[in-house]
């Protein structure tokens, strides 16, 4: 086992960090858990400061406490100290301020900036969309964006191509594209970092990186969670728009784009922009061949019974929460290699990751060839991180040549001795240094939402229907047939 080489522990600049939203989801399952992680491991200078904002009264200790708890309800096997979290919870205020309200009184979080205009100042908008836009003026307004300050914006940057246009619009009167950083929290990934440095520092894979020896590349992110009491936002986003507008685009992204001159932020994102206008545009005539949809039933997950989609909203509803789609990217790379996509909710498992199937062999020595499996390679995201090349060989020993598939098995478990940081603590810590390089820019945001939007339309226009099927399932029939139309099936990694 090695340990991982040089870890990232250069402290950052001081800063101050604004989160509005502070008493939500986001905050206190993600970010506080992030920041705290980040500043045990000395990150984080002690002049820092975490300032939690939201309309709920209450005061620093009770924001403080509310905090702590939400930690050890998620991170129930973590350790922690009282005295250190004590000093951690030192840096952090809470100030009560309803922040769309440009009339409120914006006095008490100024009182608490005040002073701390050199340092690095970030306004982290976990808030819903709607908002960024009205948020941002009355920054602006209260005088509290300091030069150099940045905004961070969680995804999704609106529900569509035009309300995504209309939000960066609204917040580029107020901050210059530079100073904003759009989270889609899976850049933040270990696993997907890798996808980068898998392609390009190894000289094996850019010759056969394309339709010419690739058949097909299946990206997977399943969930076994249910939308439980994100029933009521998920029914206005549905699966298209929350996982495959951002989460599984930029996986799409990384994994088809040409290989950039460089590292630098905007050259990366020049070419994954490039990937996503060469999208085959999906219309009302082949939405039926190229997409699927799906919404859970009842059924079980983890060995318990578990209600519907429509029991845990309360009414009956045509959002899906399964999509697959088969994904045309018209280049000179990838002509002829599709890629396929499925996200869904209350799947049978937890896991992501990327197959890319290479071609079937051009003669088979041995037999027809027909039952030999072909070369793959899969990436898994999470959990259980790590790489495997799936090869044909030779059993070992008599009894002629018989050929078993078996893996080339990079597991990251096993090959090193890391923690892998939380997504939101890298981008974190990324957003105090300037690196804009792990989010996206207003015209790849807007771009994704050019192609998604179509979906949207072309479903609109033929009604496409959406399957049923039961929870803890690998969604709807429907979508095997997907690709079972083009004699192909998804990998289950049984074979392996
Ligand atoms: C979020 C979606 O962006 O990603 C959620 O809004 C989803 O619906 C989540 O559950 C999945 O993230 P992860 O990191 O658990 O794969």
């Amino acid at each position: 086992m090695q340990k991982s080489s040089s870890p990232q522990l250069i402290p950052v600049t001081a800063f101050d960090l604004v989160v509005f939203g502070a008493t939500g989801d986001l905050s206190l399952r993600k970010l506080i858990p992030s920041l705290f992680h980040r500043w045990r491991d000395n990150q984080i200078p002690p002049e820092s400061k975490i300032v939690g904002v939201s309309r709920s009264a209450m005061g620093d200790d009770e924001f403080r406490q509310l905090a702590l708890d939400s930690f050890r309800k998620h991170h129930p096997s973590e350790a922690i100290d009282d005295g250190e979290w004590r000093e951690f919870a030192s840096l952090v205020k809470y100030v009560e301020l309803d922040a769309v309200n440009a009339d409120a009184d914006w006095g008490a979080l100024k009182d608490a900036l005040a002073g701390c205009e050199d340092k690095q100042r970030v306004f982290y908008l976990a808030l819903a969309p709607g908002l960024y836009g009205a948020v941002s003026a009355n920054i602006d307004r209260a005088g509290l964006k300091s030069p150099g300050a940045r905004i961070v914006l969680e995804k999704p940057i609106g529900k569509d191509l035009e309300s995504a246009h209309e939000i960066n619009r609204a917040v580029g009167e107020v901050f210059s594209e530079d100073s904003i950083f759009r989270i889609d929290h899976y850049l933040g990934k270990e696993t997907v970092q890798n996808l980068i440095v898998l392609r390009f520092m190894n000289s094996l894979f850019e010759p056969v990186w394309n339709a010419h020896a690739i058949d097909h590349v299946e990206i997977t992110v399943a969930e076994s969670i249910g939308a439980g009491m994100r029933a009521d936002y998920y029914d206005t986003s549905g699966a298209l728009r929350d996982m495959v507008q951002n989460h599984l685009l930029q996986l799409l992204c990384l994994v088809a784009m040409e290989p950039p001159l460089d590292l630098e932020p905007d050259t990366v994102r020049d070419e994954k922009i490039k990937v996503l206008r060469a999208l085959r545009p999906v219309t009302s005539e082949n939405v039926r061949y190229a997409t699927v949809r799906g919404q859970y039933g009842p059924g079980a997950s983890g060995g318990e019974a578990v209600p519907g989609y429509s029991d845990e909203l309360g009414a009956q509803s045509d959002t899906e929460t399964f999509v697959a789609i088969k994904a045309n990217i018209d280049n000179w790379r990838w002509k002829g290699a599709p890629f396929y996509l499925r996200t869904g909710k209350r799947m049978n498992a937890r896991y992501s990751e990327i197959i890319i199937q290479f071609r079937d062999i051009a003669h088979a020595l041995m037999r027809d060839g027909s039952d030999l499996p072909p070369t793959r390679m899969v990436i898994r995201l999470q959990p259980d991180e790590g790489v495997k090349m799936l090869l044909v060989t030779k059993d070992p020993g008599p009894g002629g040549m018989r050929l078993r598939y078996v893996p080339l098995n990079l597991s990251y478990a096993d090959a090193f001795e890391a923690r892998y940081p939380d997504a939101y603590e890298r981008l974190l810590m990324a957003v105090v240094r300037g690196d804009l390089g792990l989010f996206m820019r207003r015209d790849e945001v807007e771009s994704a939402w050019k192609w998604v939007d179509g979906i949207l339309q072309a479903w609109q226009d033929d009604k496409t229907p959406v399957h049923p099927y039961a929870a803890g399932t690998e969604g709807p029939v429907q979508s095997a047939m997907l690709l079972d139309r083009d004699g192909r099936a998804w990998f289950d990694g049984k074979s392996a």
